[in-house]
C-alpha cells in the first residue's frame, strides 16, 4: 500500500536540481516540507529578446551555471555534500536538452556521494509546491499526516501545461484535462508580445489588468464540450489579436478599428484577457468538483498559480464549495527545485528510499 505521510521524526535532507526549461535550480529541503535553500537563476534575460525561450540558448546555459547553482544552494542551507540524504532530479516532461543538464549532474552526485537518486516528474511537483514552506515554526505545527487531504484535485497552471488531475495522494494521480493548443502562461506570454509588452508577459499582464477594467472589451470565455476539463486558450488569444489590430469591413458593413495603444487602453485589455482567462480555468475546476464530488483539496501549481485574480477565484472557489485550498507560497509557484526535492522525499518514502537506476534518463514527455 502507498504511504501518504512522512514519519515526522523523518529530518533526511534532500538536494533537488531541476532545468527542464529556462530556469537553473537547486534547493535542500528538510523532510519532504522544510526549505532550507531554494537558489534560482533565471535566464529571463537571455530569451527576452525572442519574446520566447530559446531551447539552444537554455541548455548553453544550464551548463554553465549549474554548478555554482547547486554551491549555493549548499551554502545557504549550511550543509555539506556529505550531509546530503539523497538527490532528486526533475527529469520529465521539458526541453530535452537542458533536462540533461541537471540530470547529469544529479547522477554525478548520485553516484560519487553513494545516495539514492530519484526522478521526478516536474509537472506533478508543482502540485507538490503548497506543502513546501521556509520557517521551522510552522513545521512544527504541520500535520505531516497527509491522508485527510486525499482524494483531491489538482490544478497546474504554467507556461508550458494547463490541466486538472485527480490525486489519491502526492505521489498518485490521473490526469482529467488538458490544455488542446496553449497552455494559459503562453497564452498570456503570447497576449503581452502581441500587446509589446515585456517577456515573460504573465506578469506585467496581471499587474497591468489591476489598473484596468474587464468590461469594455468582450473576449471569449473557452468552455468545449459540457462535460469536458480540457483547456483552450488559443481562440482567446486571436480575439485579443484582433481586438488590438481592427477587423477590416466587409462590403461597406461591419469592422472594427485597430485599437489605440494607449496606456488605459492596454490596461482595459489586460483586464479583458485575464477575467476570460481565469474564468475558463475557474469553469473547468467547478466541472472537476461537481464530476469527483468525493475530493476534499484542491492543490494548485505552476508559475500563473501567482496570478493575483486567479488566487482570489480560487480562495473563493474553494470557500462556497468547502474545499480545503493548497496554494504555494509565492516563492514555489515559479519554477523551483524545492518542489522536486519535496516530491522526490515522498516518492522515496513510498519506496523505503531505494534508488532509481541511473541509467534513468531525461524525458521531453510526461509519464
Ligand atoms: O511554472 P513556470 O515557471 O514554468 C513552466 O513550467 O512553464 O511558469 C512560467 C509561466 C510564464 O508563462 C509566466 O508568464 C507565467 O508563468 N506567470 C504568470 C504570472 N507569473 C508568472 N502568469 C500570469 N500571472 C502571473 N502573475
Ligand atoms: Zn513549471
Amino acid at each position: 500500500m502507498t504511504r501518504t505521510h512522512t514519519n515526522p521524526d523523518d529530518n533526511r535532507l534532500v538536494l533537488g536540481i531541476e532545468s527542464s526549461c529556462d530556469e537553473t535550480a537547486a534547493a535542500v529541503v528538510r523532510g519532504g516540507r522544510t526549505v532550507l535553500s531554494n537558489v534560482i537563476a533565471s535566464q529571463h534575460d537571455l530569451h527576452a529578446e525572442y519574446r520566447g525561450v530559446v531551447p539552444e540558448i537554455a541548455s548553453r546555459a544550464h551548463a554553465e551555471r549549474i554548478d555554482k547553482v547547486v554551491k549555493l544552494a549548499l551554502e545557504h542551507a549550511q550543509v555539506n555534500l556529505s550531509d546530503i540524504d539523497a538527490i532528486a532530479m526533475g527529469n520529465r516532461p521539458g526541453l530535452i536538452g537542458s533536462l540533461l543538464v541537471g540530470v547529469s549532474a544529479a547522477k554525478a552526485l548520485a553516484f560519487t556521494l553513494s545516495r539514492p537518486l530519484v526522478g521526478v516528474d516536474h509537472v506533478l511537483s508543482h502540485l507538490y509546491a503548497g506543502f513546501l514552506h521556509r520557517t521551522p515554526s510552522a513545521d512544527q505545527n504541520a500535520s505531516t499526516d497527509h491522508s485527510n487531504l486525499f482524494p483531491a484535485l489538482g490544478l497546474v497552471v504554467s507556461g508550458g501545461h494547463s490541466a486538472i488531475y485527480r490525486l489519491s495522494s502526492p505521489t498518485s494521480s490521473l490526469r482529467l484535462g488538458t490544455t488542446r493548443d496553449d497552455a494559459i502562461g503562453e497564452a498570456y506570454d503570447k497576449a503581452a508580445a502581441l500587446m509589446n509588452l515585456p517577456f515573460p508577459g504573465g506578469p506585467v499582464v496581471d499587474k497591468l489588468a489591476q489598473a484596468g477594467g474587464p468590461d469594455r472589451f468582450d473576449l471569449p470565455v473557452s468552455r468545449l464540450e459540457p462535460n469536458s476539463l480540457d483547456f483552450s486558450f488559443s481562440g482567446l488569444k486571436t480575439a485579443l489579436l484582433y481586438t488590438l489590430r481592427g477587423v477590416p469591413t466587409q462590403r461597406g458593413r461591419g469592422g472594427t478599428p485597430a485599437l489605440d495603444p494607449t496606456d488605459a487602453n492596454i490596461a482595459d485589455l489586460c483586464a479583458a484577457f485575464q477575467h476570460a482567462a481565469v474564468k475558463a480555468v475557474a469553469l473547468k475546476l467547478e466541472r472537476a468538483m461537481h464530476q469527483n464530488p468525493d475530493c476534499v483539496t484542491l492543490f494548485v501549481g505552476g508559475g500563473v498559480s501567482a496570478n493575483s485574480l486567479l488566487r482570489s477565484t480560487l480562495t473563493d472557489l474553494c470557500r462556497q464549495s468547502g474545499l480545503t485550498l493548497k496554494l504555494p507560497a509565492m516563492e514555489f509557484c515559479l519554477d523551483n527545485a524545492a518542489m522536486i526535492a519535496g516530491l522526490g522525499h515522498q516518492t522515496l518514502t513510498t519506496r523505503n528510499w531505494q534508488s532509481d537506476p541511473l541509467t534513468t534518463s531525461a524525458s521531453a514527455s510526461s509519464t
